[in-house]
């Protein structure tokens, strides 16, 4: 009676471990932050390949290798590229027979701190084709290999705060993110007849090397910094908090969640 017990207790334990038994996934921005953070969490959540799609070859190529190259391979692709992002979900599947999931979540921020009044159009540009083409483009491929195959897959991507808030500068950033929600609303009513669900985390703001590139700063100093923006104290905002809730949208956990945005931030306090 107590060894069933205890073999009970086990496979629930296994079962809470493996939400993500079978699954293919790609994770865009998976070398370094969020991404990273995730592709972990995916790999430990049995996904059988977790594909990091990313630019930042050496990064992603050594954050695979740490994982575990049977559970995680690194891909180049810059997601502003039809034909790189076309190319990369086609050898997924090719190579891994199915795309389950797709995180699309490689996202930039514009150096300078303009406002409106100073819009930089170059780097406009640039931060639209990442943040609001990019993200497009992984929802629409990853949306066509699932509808070919009939794949009742997971869409996820990662907006912001920013989506829901203004700003007093970044208003590129602010702007994409907007867009973001956008698609997630539109995507997920076009392709819940097909029984795939679109989703997106927003996180409040967390040191990772985007925020601290975009300020300057170290991660400890971009931490500290970031408090003040969320009610809820006692915690730091990590990037694993934010891969918990992409586990959640992506695995059966939430299985009739659909168009909705995750907020993760502590409560937001408009500074
Ligand atoms: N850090 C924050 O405060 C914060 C808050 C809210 C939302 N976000 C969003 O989270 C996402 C991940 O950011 P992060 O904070 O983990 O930053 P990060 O810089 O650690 O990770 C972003 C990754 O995206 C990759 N990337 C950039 N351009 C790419 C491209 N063209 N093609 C493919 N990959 C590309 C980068 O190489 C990097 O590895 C972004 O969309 C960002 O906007 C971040």
């Amino acid at each position: 009676m107590q060894m069933l017990r205890k073999r009970q207790q086990m496979r629930q334990h296994c079962d809470l471990r493996n939400k993500l038994q079978g699954r293919v996934a790609i994770i865009t921005g998976g070398a370094s932050g969020i991404g990273e953070a995730t592709a972990r969490l995916f790999a430990d959540h049995g996904a059988i390949m977790v594909m990091i799609a990313d630019i930042q070859d050496e990064l992603g190529r050594q954050v695979a290798e740490s994982i575990g190259t049977h559970r995680c391979s690194y891909v180049h692709c810059d997601v502003s590229d039809e034909e790189q992002v076309k190319t990369m979900v086609e050898t997924t599947v090719h190579k891994y027979g199915q795309l389950d999931i797709m995180f699309s979540n490689a996202g930039i921020v514009s150096g300078s701190d303009q406002t409106v009044l100073d819009l930089d159009f170059s780097a406009f540009d640039r931060l639209f084709d990442v943040n609001v083409r990019g993200m497009a483009l992984c929802v629409k491929h990853a949306a066509r290999v699932m509808v070919e195959r009939s794949v009742r897959g997971s869409i996820v991507c990662t907006a912001s705060v920013a989506a829901n808030h203004g700003m007093e500068i970044r208003t590129d950033y602010c702007m994409s993110k907007h867009a973001v929600l956008g698609l997630v609303r539109s995507a997920s009513r076009q392709l819940g007849v097909h029984g795939i669900r679109v989703n997106c985390v927003s996180p409040n703001a967390l040191a990772t090397q985007l925020t601290c590139r975009a300020r300057g700063m170290e991660m400890g100093e971009v931490q500290k910094s970031y408090e003040k923006f969320a009610c809820l104290k006692g915690v730091v905002l990590t990037p694993r908090h934010v891969a918990d809730a992409v586990l959640f949208l992506a695995c059966d956990d939430s299985e009739f969640v659909t168009g909705h945005d995750t907020v993760v931030d502590g409560g937001f306090v408009r500074q």
